[in-house]
């Protein structure tokens, strides 16, 4: 473990290891209450798309190249069942995906003994526009949300989600914009997700310092969210470009009023312009 650790805060609730997830979580000492896993969706195929206006590579790097159907589904459940190894029994697992990769993720998380709990469609209230016009504007992401076992309980904050969504049940199509500008601050990752995806994943299934684990971390937005909220991190990555840029982050989010300005942020995002009706 001491030889893949790249960072740890002097609290020890936010840790970075580099390495491969495969090698890296068999040595981790604890079990997680929950994972996000925002995994290569092996997009990488040379193709174009557009971005700011400007026709760009939708290649993200060596580590998203796309490989045989055989090789996606070997690796997916490789890692499914790996990260599950770490999970406590009550733990629950979210995946993010695309059509790449959702149907190979429906397919091996029950044969891996998960019980798929809901599949949450993101809408992405600003997605860049189809480059071909041969094809509906892809605008939307999954994530899978399951629990370890099919009769083990989960926790999951029904009520919170209720309040956030002006005392109505909370539906599984969630609408939060792209990425903005000012959350690259620290640097660019790829496929940076959102602060407010992964605040509404937290918040609905952990409680107050729970274990979150993140195996493909890039730039933790995982971590940086635990961290807002009062959660405990563990993220894995290979690449040290990301590692550092996470390492950032978290840094910045030291600094007085950071914290508060992520949770205003999403408190806007969610229509609730008087934050002391809520406490997170
Ligand atoms: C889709 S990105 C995650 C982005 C992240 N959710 C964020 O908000 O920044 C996937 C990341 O996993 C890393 N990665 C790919 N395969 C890996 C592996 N086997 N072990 C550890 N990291 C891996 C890549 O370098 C990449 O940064």
């Amino acid at each position: 473990m001491e030889s893949h650790s790249f960072f740890q805060s002097s609290s020890l609730d936010f840790n970075l290891f580099k390495g491969d997830c495969l090698t890296v979580i068999p040595k981790l000492d604890n079990n997680v209450d929950m994972v996000f896993a925002d995994p290569p969706y092996f997009l990488s195929n040379d193709g174009l798309t557009v971005k700011n206006g400007k026709v760009q590579s939708v290649n993200k790097g060596q580590w998203d190249k796309l490989i045989s159907d055989d090789d996606a589904y070997n690796f997916t459940y490789q890692w499914l069942s790996t990260v599950r190894e770490k999970m406590a029994d009550n733990a629950t697992l979210w995946v993010s995906g695309t059509h790449h990769n959702i149907f190979t993720l429906g397919r091996i998380l029950p044969e891996l003994g998960f019980k798929i709990l809901n599949v949450i469609t993101w809408e992405k209230t600003n997605p860049p526009p189809n480059f071909s016009c041969r094809f509906f504007t892809h605008s939307t992401e999954f994530i899978i949300w399951a629990r370890k076992y099919p009769k083990i309980p989960h926790y999951f904050d029904y009520d919170l989600m209720k309040r956030l969504n002006n005392d109505k049940q909370m539906k599984d199509v969630w609408r939060l914009p792209a990425i903005a500008k000012w959350e690259k601050s620290c640097g660019k990752h790829p496929t940076q997700k959102p602060m407010a995806l992964l605040a509404q994943i937290i918040l609905a299934s952990t409680q107050k310092d729970a274990l979150v684990l993140d195996p493909f971390a890039g730039s933790s937005t995982t971590g940086i969210a635990s961290s807002v909220l009062g959660r405990r991190f563990i993220g894995i990555e290979q690449e040290t470009e990301y590692l550092k840029l996470s390492q950032a982050r978290y840094e910045d989010l030291q600094n007085e009023g950071r914290k508060d300005f992520f949770r205003q942020h999403f408190y806007r995002l969610l229509n609730k312009e008087d934050s002391n009706s809520l406490t997170l």
